[in-house]
C-alpha cells in the first residue's frame, strides 16, 4: 500500500501571469476548489494519507490552505454558511500534510529530489496538480495506478496519446505493449521535436516511483532547458530496471495552459458543480 504522494508545487507558473504574480498557479480555482485541492482528493482516493509538497517562494497559501483555519472555522460554525467547508474539512480529516522548500527552480526531477526528506525510502505518488484528470464515477488516476504497483512492484508512469503536432510539449515513452494499454518501457525522449518523438504516447504528471529514483535522479545532469528532467532519470532506471506506462482510464485538462484550464471549468460546472 502507497502511503506518500508528492506534489511538486515550486513553478513559476509563468503561462498564467499576471494571475500567478502573487498566487501560487496551484491555488488557481476551478469553480469553486483550487487545483491542488482536487490533486489531494485523487491521492486521498487512491488511499494515500500523507501529503508532501515540494513548495518555493510565494507559495505559503498551498500550505495554508491545508491548515486549519481557526477564525474561518469560528466565525462560519453553526451557520448556513458551513457546508462550504465541508469538502476541505473532509480533506484535513483524511491526511497529514508536510512541505519542504525547493531554493531554485532547476526542473521537475531537482522537485522530486528535494521531496526526498519527505518521503523516505518507500514508493510513493507524484501529482502535478496543473493535470486534472477525472473519471466520472470510476476510480481516480493515481488509484488505477496503486492498483497496477502492487501487481508490478515498479515505478509507474500515466500517459496519454496525443497528436504528433503536439508531441513537444510531454516527456514521449515507447515500449513493448505487455497488454491494452500498459507498456514496458524501453526509451523515453522528453519534449522530442515531432520527426525524433519515439511513439505519440505523452507522460501526464501523474507517477508512482519506487525510492532508488533518488539516488538516480542525484547522479542525472541537468537535460532539455538545462533542468534535471525526471524523464531522463526514469530512462535509466527503465533501462536498468522496470518501468511501466499506462494509459489510464478518464480525462485529463492541462490547466496550466489557459485552453485546458477554460476546458477543465468547463468540464467540472457541467458534470460535477450542477450535478451535487
Ligand atoms: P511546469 O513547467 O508545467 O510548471 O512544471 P511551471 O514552471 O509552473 O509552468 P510555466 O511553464 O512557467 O507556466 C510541471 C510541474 O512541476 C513543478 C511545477 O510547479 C508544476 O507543477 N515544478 C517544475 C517544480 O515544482 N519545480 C521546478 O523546478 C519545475
Amino acid at each position: 500500500m502507497i502511503k506518500k504522494c508528492l506534489f511538486p508545487v515550486a513553478g513559476y507558473g509563468t503561462r498564467f501571469l499576471p494571475a500567478t504574480k502573487a498566487m501560487p498557479k496551484e491555488m488557481l480555482p476551478v469553480v469553486n476548489k483550487p487545483l491542488v485541492q482536487y490533486a489531494v482528493e485523487e491521492a486521498i482516493d487512491a488511499g494515500m494519507s500523507e501529503m508532501a509538497f515540494v513548495t518555493g517562494r510565494g507559495k505559503s497559501a498551498i500550505t495554508d490552505h491545508f491548515d486549519f483555519s481557526y477564525e474561518l472555522e469560528t466565525q462560519i460554525r453553526g451557520s448556513g454558511k458551513e457546508e462550504y467547508l465541508s469538502s476541505i474539512r473532509s480533506v484535513l480529516d483524511s491526511a497529514v500534510f508536510s512541505s519542504t522548500r525547493q531554493r531554485e527552480m532547476k526542473g521537475l526531477g531537482h522537485a522530486i529530489l528535494t521531496g526526498k526528506t519527505l518521503i523516505g525510502n518507500e514508493p510513493f505518488g507524484v501529482i502535478l496538480a496543473d493535470d486534472l484528470c477525472f473519471n466520472g464515477e470510476g476510480m481516480g488516476v493515481m488509484a488505477q495506478m496503486a492498483k497496477l504497483y502492487n501487481q508490478f512492484r515498479c515505478s509507474i508512469v500515466a500517459i496519454m496519446e496525443v497528436p504528433q503536432d503536439q508531441v513537444h510539449k510531454y516527456g514521449v515513452i515507447a515500449g513493448e505493449c505487455m497488454k491494452e494499454g500498459l507498456y514496458r518501457v524501453d526509451d523515453m525522449v522528453e519534449k522530442p521535436a515531432p520527426e525524433d518523438a519515439p511513439s505519440n504516447l505523452a507522460i501526464i504528471g501523474r507517477y508512482i516511483l519506487t525510492p532508488d529514483i533518488f539516488n538516480i535522479i542525484q547522479d542525472t545532469p541537468p537535460g532539455k532547458n538545462g533542468e534535471v528532467q525526471i524523464t531522463d532519470a526514469l530512462l535509466k532506471q527503465a533501462r536498468e530496471g522496470c518501468v511501466m506506462a499506462y494509459k489510464f482510464q478518464g480525462t485529463r485538462f492541462d490547466c496550466g495552459s489557459v485552453d485546458g484550464f477554460v476546458d477543465a471549468t468547463n468540464h467540472v460546472y457541467q458534470n460535477i458543480y450542477l450535478q451535487s
